[in-house]
């Protein structure tokens, strides 16, 4: 799995409570992160470059696009040029949200890229539910995240100028749609409210992955103790301190992944 940085730890924690038997190799691609301001078109090259790593130096089973905006930017053409299976991010969370919802006022908040591509206006659009759906762009919240800065003064004021389009739309379902926030998802929630349900799209990217492996006859047999590994693009010592704190200790082994 890859994500542009600390947020795919977030699925990587649910993929790893779900699938203790698995292997798995992370790659957070923090030397070039971040990517939800980034042109698609160069996120998507980052995303191949990625994938095609996983298999060539890996040698992977499957691919699990940890990254909103990586997705948004299409994997139409990864999928397929790559002998793997590609499960990704928008699809699960799109359709956990919408069987969240009891009033059918939806939100969804994500990076810059992810909301500008449309790509959950038509994941949900797919999912066929009669919702409303509000979005918001949160630029700057995934830096405060790559900063290990998820509480605090600053944090709330952001959330509340950049949420103020999904608390206007009195949603009562709001998915975080960028895998850094779960890390914010306290101050999400506070400026939120209690009568707002926060969906992270990281569980049920992890069931559709058990799903996708257990259909293809991939799943490993239980009892199998899995081998977690961690890349880096950026600086490691940084990568595997936050990785610590945020994942577990795991993380302080991880290795540089080269640009
Ligand atoms: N965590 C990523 C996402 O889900 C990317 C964040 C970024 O690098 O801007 O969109």
């Amino acid at each position: 799995m890859f994500d542009s940085g600390f947020g795919g730890l977030t699925v990587a924690r649910a993929l790893i409570d779900l699938l203790p038997a698995e292997d798995l190799v992370y790659i957070g691609d923090t030397g070039r992160y971040p990517y939800g301001s980034k042109p698609l078109d160069d996120v998507h090259g980052y995303a191949r470059e990625l994938s095609q790593s996983l298999v060539d130096d890996f040698d992977v089973k499957a691919i699990v696009v940890a990254c909103n905006t990586a997705t948004a930017s299409g994997l139409d053409d990864i999928r397929a040029e790559l002998p793997v299976p590609i499960i990704d991010v928008i699809e699960p969370g799109a359709r956990s949200l919408v069987r969240t919802t009891r009033t059918g006022r939806v939100g969804v908040i994500g990076t810059v890229g992810t909301m500008s591509s449309g790509a959950y206006v038509d994941a949900i659009a797919r999912t066929g539910a009669p919702v409303h759906l509000a979005l918001a762009a949160c630029p700057g919240f995934v830096e405060f995240v790559e900063r290990g800065q998820t509480t605090g003064d600053e944090v709330t004021v952001l959330a509340e100028r950049l949420l103020a389009p999904v608390v206007d739309a009195d949603v009562d379902a709001l998915l975080l749609g960028c895998t850094h926030y779960p890390f914010l998802a306290r101050t999400i929630g506070d400026v939120m409210g209690p009568g707002v349900t926060l969906v992270s799209s990281a569980d049920e990217t992890a069931f559709a992955a058990a799903a996708r492996l257990g259909d293809l006859g991939l799943l490993r047999p239980p009892g199998s103790v899995g081998q977690h590994r961690f890349l880096s693009s950026g600086d490691v010592d940084s990568f595997r301190e936050l990785g610590e704190r945020l994942l577990g200790s795991e993380v302080g082994a991880a290795q540089r992944w080269p640009l």
